[in-house]
């Protein structure tokens, strides 16, 4: 499934772009694949595109690809967030985080006027079930799991690859995968602030529907 599902999700996505937008622009590969395809349009339209990016691997595939790196500073509300999801529900509440760039991802989705999120057909379920993402300041990590594990979770701190010990995110923090099963459609909003409300949890993966306008699904 993969790669046409998500090549075509990023084609869709294409078509809500107009020359002089200010884009929120996720992480993941689909935006990467949306980026590429965004390039080919600026260089043959001539077109004028301003990014926020949320990740360095983003920031690097914007500036490729011919798009204009901007900040929230300067742009506090950016015209259109386009952004990959590890799964949605039913209910179009999503989980992020796979690449753990999930913490700048929310701040832009929630700062612009419209999110639509690009995913292939298995990223869709009917509830949340995969572990949620959460970005701990390392200084709080044994704390924030405990209370982590009294919210009913199992958790796991995230290792990388390429070097020992914990992934460090962009922001220099520690990442906590945090199982708590099937997540009910009606609970990941209140999961979503139970979590982000302990003290030195920074963000979390969840994405609950409020903040999402449009699932782009691309078929293989
Ligand atoms: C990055 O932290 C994530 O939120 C990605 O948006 C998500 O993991 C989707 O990634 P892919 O497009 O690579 O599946």
């Amino acid at each position: 499934m993969g790669s046409d599902g998500k090549y075509n999700a990023a084609k869709l996505a294409l078509e809500l772009v107009k020359d002089g937008m200010v884009l929120g622009i996720g992480s993941g590969s689909t935006v990467e694949i949306f980026l590429n395809l965004l390039g080919e349009r600026i260089r043959k339209e001539e077109m004028e595109i301003y990014g926020v990016p949320t990740s360095y691997q983003s920031h690097f595939a914007a500036i490729r690809n011919g798009i204009k790196i901007v900040d929230l500073l300067e742009h506090s509300e950016p015209d259109l967030c386009i952004d990959g999801a590890d799964q949605v529900d039913s209910k179009m509440n999503c989980i992020k985080g796979g690449g753990g760039a999930m913490t700048r991802e929310k701040i832009v989705a929630c700062a612009s006027k419209k999110v639509a999120i690009i995913v292939d057909e298995s990223k869709l379920v009917e509830k949340l079930s995969m572990p949620v993402p959460v970005e701990v300041l390392p200084f709080a990590y044994g704390y924030v799991s405990k209370k982590l594990k009294g919210l009913g979770a199992e958790v796991k701190l995230r290792h990388g690859s390429g070097k020992v010990g914990p992934t460090i995110t962009d922001n220099g923090n520690f990442i906590l995968d945090c199982d708590f099963g099937e997540i009910v459609n009606e609970k990941v909003e209140r999961l979503e602030k139970d979590i982000n409300s302990v003290s030195g949890a920074v963000e979390n993966g969840l994405f609950p529907k409020v903040i999402v306008d449009e699932v782009l699904v691309g078929k293989s």
